[in-house]
Order: structure tokens, then C-alpha cells, then sequence
């Protein structure tokens, strides 16, 4: 996930400092809250997928799926067993709002740890649960500890790293939470075999990260911008000094304290947000957000094993496929790191919508001709769906994924720049609540056609893209409005001339309105 504020931006003058020793040890501690989030996407579907685990809490779901002669499709169609897995995005979306409140009085540091404790907590609870209340409770209270982090980490990063690496730090938390999907994958493959009790070890583990969090937050600084945000102008110099290694800090220092001054000018930005001017990046920011989770990809994420189940994969095969697309998720995600500042962002969402696409749709087809509603895939047609999915991941890892959170950290100007991205986080926990809690059910229901139905959003997001996605590659944070917004065939009807008169599209526009 991606900062919410960015301290200093436009024709960045370069600032004095270099990256400090100080500056490593907190992002290192500071990703802790990456791979806590990517741990616990990774972990309920494996999880989800154990006997042991559906024996003790969803029997019915473990009748049915043993049942030789249910259909394929909805074996593991139950809402207890989706809201497991999605009621955590729900109490994350809540908390996110909290959360953001907490960064602005408390600070990031104290709202990381309160992450950790909300994560602790969780973990204890679902490790240990002995009864379904026992179990979603934890995962709730598991969903704060995700809202807070998410809040808190990607701005303390942001707001930490130098100017000239804060786009790779930046794509670096989604690298995270690659990572500790992967690990989930993992974990779970090792804990199913271990009966009847591996799925708490699955669970627990969640533990290691939080713990590291926790700990390790007692040890890191609050971030400049916070403290100087918060009046504490000399102890946010004295931490930017510490920071940046060098002693002349007042040109970055004095950045700070314009972009707070200026930020506290707003009294309401949520109002600002709701004006004519505000519309371009926040529809942006909404939206992405909307593609990237309608795109499929927490369908494979969480219920990989599920569904590598579903086409034919024993308990064991599943699990290691899973493994082998969390492979496929963290080095793609390292292609993007490299490519987003070379190929842009542009190219990279239109070239993976293609990819994605055409995955998606040939699995539905292989469904469709292979899979009945009892039997199994061929063997070969198995295989080609693992490397369809593994395809399809890896073109999400290197757009979507990151560039879903990218895009709308950058784009919205100073004084809107936490509100909005707050609005980026929720759209984000809200559809990714709602794939969760309905993607077995439409699977049952629709059956091979689901992918079709991915597929079919995939068209329009890579349509928008072409037509109204704007390329901010290179461009300064704070010269969005003048270099992107102004110029944007479509956006520039929301933007105004200083007087405050619309700047109104020209017909010969539309012409050429692809590439801009
Ligand atoms: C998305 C998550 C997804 C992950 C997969 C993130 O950008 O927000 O919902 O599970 O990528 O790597």
C-alpha cells in the first residue's frame, strides 16, 4: 500500500541528506506492518481450505466438500466460512477512519502501535478460538490492527524516506505484502499436514510480525512532518537531522513547515475534497481502487487453494500451487519497482489489462469444456490453469497492484492529500470486503462464468486506462494540476483558470485523447 501524505514534492530542490542508518531501521520495522497485512491475505485461504480447521468450526462445509458427488462449484459455498475471511476488511475500513484521526493527533509512531496490540490481540484470539465467536472476533480485532498499519506505515515511510527514493520505498510496502503473502503460502503448506492443530500454527505465526512491530516501534522515531504538525517544531528539526545525517537541514525543514501551514489552512478538507476542482483525482483514486479488487485478484489471493481444489488439485498440489503464484506475486512486483519510473504508468496498466484479460478468459474456457459439476479438469488442463493464474498474477503484481495505491498517493494536491488517500483505503477494504464475502457464491452460482465476469471488468479497465488514465510518470507531486490536470482532454473541464472560468475541452481533443 502507498503513503497517504507526501512532505515535500513539486520541483523538489535537492535536499540535504543522505540514507541513514536510522532511516533503514525504521522502514525495516516499518514493513513489519506490510508483512503483517500480507500474512493475514495469504493465510485464510489455506487456512479456509485445512479438514482439521472446517471439521471444528464449519462441519457442514466439511460434509459437503467430502461428499464424492457435490458439485465442484459450490463445495465450499458458505457465508460463515466468506465472512472468516472478509469481516477483518470490514472492521478494517472502520478503522482506517479512526486511524487516520489518530495520525494527525497521536502521531504515526503511536498509531503503529497500536496496530501491533489491535494485531496481538487478534492472533491470540483466532489461534486459540474454540468457537466461531471466539474466531471472528479475532479476525475483527485482527482488521483494526490491518486499518491502523495501513494508515499509519505507508505515511510514516513516505514521510521518512528521502525525496529521490520515495516512489521505489513507496512500491516497496506493496513488496511486503507480497512477501508475506508468499509466506502464508508457505507456512500453510507445512502446517497442513501437521493434525489436528496446524491451522492455529498458521494463525499464531501471524504473531512473529506483530510482535517484531511492537517491539520494534519502541525503538524508532516519530517522523518530522508529524511533529511539526503537531507544534513540535524543534524536536521534528532535531529528528529531521538525525534522519538526513547532515546538519543543514532548514531548506527541507522549512518545506515542512509551508506544506503543514498550508495543509492547516483547510479546515475541512473532506468539503474541499467534494468540490469541482478535487473531482479528477479523487474519481482516479476511487476508482482504481475499485478496478484493482474487481480485476479477480483476491479471488486467487485468498482462495487459491480453494479453487486449485476446485479444478481438480488434492489438498497437497493446491497448497504448493498457491505457493508457486505468491513466487510469481513477489517478483513481478520487483519488475514494477524497476519499470514504474522507466515505462511508465500508463503502459504498464494497459499492457497488463491485455495479459490479464486474455488469462482469464482462456481459464473460463478451459472450465467451461473441462470442468463439470463433478469430476475433475484433465491433468493438462490443471496445469494450464496453475500457469494461466500464474500469468495473470503476475501482470496484476507488475500494474495493478502497486499502481492502485501509486497513483492515488500522488495525485491529489497538498491540502487533500490525506483525506483523499483515506477515501483510497476504504474504497480499497470495501471491495475487497465484498469480493471476499461473495466470490465462493458466485463461483457456485456462476459456475466457469465467473472468470468471464472478471474478464469482462478487466475490458473496461483497460479502456479507461487508454482514454482517461493520465501519465504522471516524472511529473512532480505538487505540478499534477498545471502539467496533468490542465492538459487532460477529459479532466481539464474540472479544472479552472486562476479567474476561476472553466477551462472547456476543445472538439480536436477527443482526437487525440489516448496518449496524454
Ligand atoms: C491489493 C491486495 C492484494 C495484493 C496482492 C494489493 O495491492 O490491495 O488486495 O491482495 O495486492 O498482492
Amino acid at each position: 500500500m502507498a503513503p497517504a501524505i507526501v512532505t515535500s514534492g513539486g520541483d523538489i530542490p535537492e535536499f540535504e541528506g543522505r540514507i541513514t542508518f536510522t532511516v533503514i531501521i525504521c522502514v525495516v520495522i516499518a514493513a513489519f506492518g506490510g508483512l503483517m497485512f500480507g500474512y493475514d491475505i495469504g493465510i485464510s485461504g489455506g487456512v479456509s481450505a485445512m479438514d482439521d480447521f472446517l471439521k471444528e468450526f464449519f462441519p457442514a462445509v466439511y460434509e459437503k466438500k467430502s461428499h464424492a458427488l457435490e458439485n465442484n462449484y459450490c463445495k465450499y459455498d458458505n457465508q460463515f466460512l466468506q465472512l472468516f475471511t472478509s469481516c477483518l476488511y470490514i472492521a478494517a475500513l472502520v478503522a482506517s477512519f479512526i486511524a487516520s484521526k489518530c495520525c494527525t493527533k497521536l502521531g504515526r509512531k503511536p498509531t503503529m502501535q497500536i496496530a501491533s496490540l489491535f494485531f496481538l490481540l487478534g492472533v491470540v484470539l483466532t489461534a486459540s478460538a474454540v468457537n466461531m465467536e471466539m474466531l471472528i472476533f479475532g479476525r475483527i480485532s485482527l482488521g483494526f490492527g490491518v486499518g491502523f498499519g495501513n494508515q499509519a506505515v505507508p505515511l510514516f515511510l513516505s514521510e521518512l524516506a528521502p525525496a529521490k527514493i520515495r516512489g521505489a520505498l513507496n512500491i516497496s510496502f506493496q513488496l511486503f505484502i507480497t512477501i508475506g503473502i508468499f509466506i502464508a503460502n508457505m507456512v500453510n503448506y507445512v502446517t497442513s499436514k501437521i493434525h489436528p492443530y496446524g491451522w492455529r500454527i498458521s494463525l499464531a505465526i501471524a504473531g512473529i510480525p506483530a510482535l517484531m512491530l511492537c517491539i520494534g516501534s519502541l525503538a524508532i522515531c516519530e517522523t518530522p512532518t508529524s511533529l511539526i504538525e503537531r507544534n513540535k517544531l524543534e524536536e521534528g528539526k532535531a529528528v529531521l537531522k538525525k534522519i538526513r545525517g547532515v546538519d543543514h537541514v532548514d531548506l527541507e525543514f522549512d518545506s515542512i513547515v509551508v506544506a503543514c501551514d498550508q495543509a492547516k489552512q483547510i479546515t475541512n478538507p473532506y468539503r474541499k475534497l467534494m468540490k469541482r476542482e478535487s473531482r479528477p483525482p479523487l474519481v482516479i483514486a476511487i476508482i482504481l481502487q475499485v478496478f484493482q479488487q474487481f480485476s479477480g485478484i483476491n479471488a486467487i489471493m485468498f482462495y487459491a487453494p480453494v479453487l486449485f481444489q476446485t479444478v481438480g488439485f488434492g489438498n497437497d498440489a493446491s497448497l504448493l500451487s498457491s505457493v508457486i503464484t505468491g513466487i510469481v506475486n513477489v517478483a513481478s512486483t520487483m519488475v514494477s519497482i524497476y519499470a514504474v519510473d522507466r515505462i511508465g504508468r500508463k503502459l504498464l496498466l494497459i499492457e497488463a489489462s491485455v495479459q490479464m484479460f486474455v488469462t482469464q478468459t482462456i481459464i473460463g474456457i478451459i472450465l467451461v469444456i473441462g470442468l463439470k459439476p463433478t469430476g475433475n479438469l484433465e491433468p493438462k488442463q490443471a496445469m494450464a490453469v496453475v500457469f494461466l493464474v500464474c500469468i495473470y498474477v503476475a501482470g496484476f503484481a507488475w500494474s495493478w497492484g502497486p499502481l492502485g495505491w501509486l497513483i492515488p498517493s500522488e495525485t491529489f494536491p497538498v491540502e487533500t492529500r490525506t483525506s483523499g488517500f483515506a477515501f483510497a483505503v476504504s474504497t480499497n477494504m470495501l471491495c475487497t470486503f465484498i469480493i471476499a464475502q461473495a466470490f465462493l457464491s458466485m463461483l457456485c452460482s456462476m459456475q466457469a462464468g465467473i472468470f468471464f465476469f472478471f474478464a469482462a471488468w478487466i475490458l473496461v479497465m483497460g479502456m479507461f486506462s487508454i482514454f482517461f488514465l493520465p501519465e504522471t510518470k516524472g511529473v512532480p507531486v505538487d505540478a499534477m494540476v498545471e502539467r496533468v490536470w490542465k492538459q487532460h482532454w477529459f479532466w481539464k473541464r474540472y479544472m479552472t483558470h486562476l479567474d476561476g472560468t472553466e477551462l472547456k475541452p476543445r472538439k480536436s481533443d477527443l482526437a487525440h485523447q489516448t496518449m496524454t
